[in-house]
């Protein structure tokens, strides 16, 4: 058996169904399970707190540099050893988070502590931009996508789980300005890696696109657990 570590990228936009697929496929494998949508929220909700303006490049650059991200067990997220992972949902952060996410001196900081969580263990890997540009040499690049009416249904119905009131239709106008920024910005913006798999999850259910994962780790490695190639 091979001890290379394998690194599976999930890409693609918000409501895609990425995070809780990404975290089974992590637990079935054994691997690491790493939201890097997290760490992005993780700094812009640090940045609010301490009244940062989303423009002011150098602190933010610094508060990426410093925050203290882990991820813990269920995917809790620790900031400066703190769980976050309720208060990095609001809606606020998740706008703060797209605008924080766009400057690529905070992108450069976040790639060098995502690197380094690879260095150490296999990992799936969630985001905008990992089979693109953190691990272009990933294993196994899977980009996901649906229908935009179907991705704010689902962010709805996260959002309504999670306790919060929500008006359908400014979750999908959020979702629009949301996916808008994070395509069209300069710094790493979302794309699918020409050699990634495109799943379009619309109409699927969690364990259809689950097993289309796990089926096409099995294809491009052995069991998840040495390179087929
Ligand atoms: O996946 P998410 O919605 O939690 O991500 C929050 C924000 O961070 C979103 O606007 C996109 C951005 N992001 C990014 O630019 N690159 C990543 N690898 C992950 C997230």
């Amino acid at each position: 058996m091979s001890d290379k570590r394998i690194i599976i990228a999930l890409d693609g936009p918000a409501g895609a169904g990425k995070s809780t697929v990404a975290r089974r496929v992590a637990e079935r494998l054994g691997f690491v399970y790493i939201n890097t949508g997290a760490m992005y929220r993780s700094v812009a909700l640090w940045a609010l707190r301490l009244k940062t303006e989303l423009s002011d490049m150098h602190r933010l650059e610094q508060l990426a540099i410093e925050a203290r991200i882990e991820f813990g067990a269920n995917g809790h997220v620790l900031l400066n050893g703190e769980d976050v992972s309720e208060a990095i949902r609001a809606e606020a952060v998740s706008l703060a988070a797209s605008k924080v996410s766009a400057l690529p001196a905070v992108r450069r900081a976040l790639l060098g502590t995502q690197r380094r969580i690879a260095e150490t263990a296999s990992v799936v890997m969630e985001g905008r931009d990992i089979g693109s540009v953190v691990f272009p040499d990933a294993q196994v690049k899977i980009y996901l996508d649906a229908d935009p009416q179907e991705r704010a249904r689902r962010r709805a119905a996260e959002l309504v789980r999670r306790g919060q009131t929500v008006d359908p239709a400014v979750v999908a106008a959020d979702i629009r300005k949301r996916d808008e920024s994070d395509r069209t910005r300069t710094a790493s913006p979302l794309m699918q890696a020409p050699d990634a798999e495109f799943i379009d999850t619309t109409g699927m259910s969690l364990e259809e696109v689950e097993e289309a994962i796990l089926r096409l780790i099995r294809f491009r490695t052995a069991n998840g657990k040495e390179l087929a190639r």
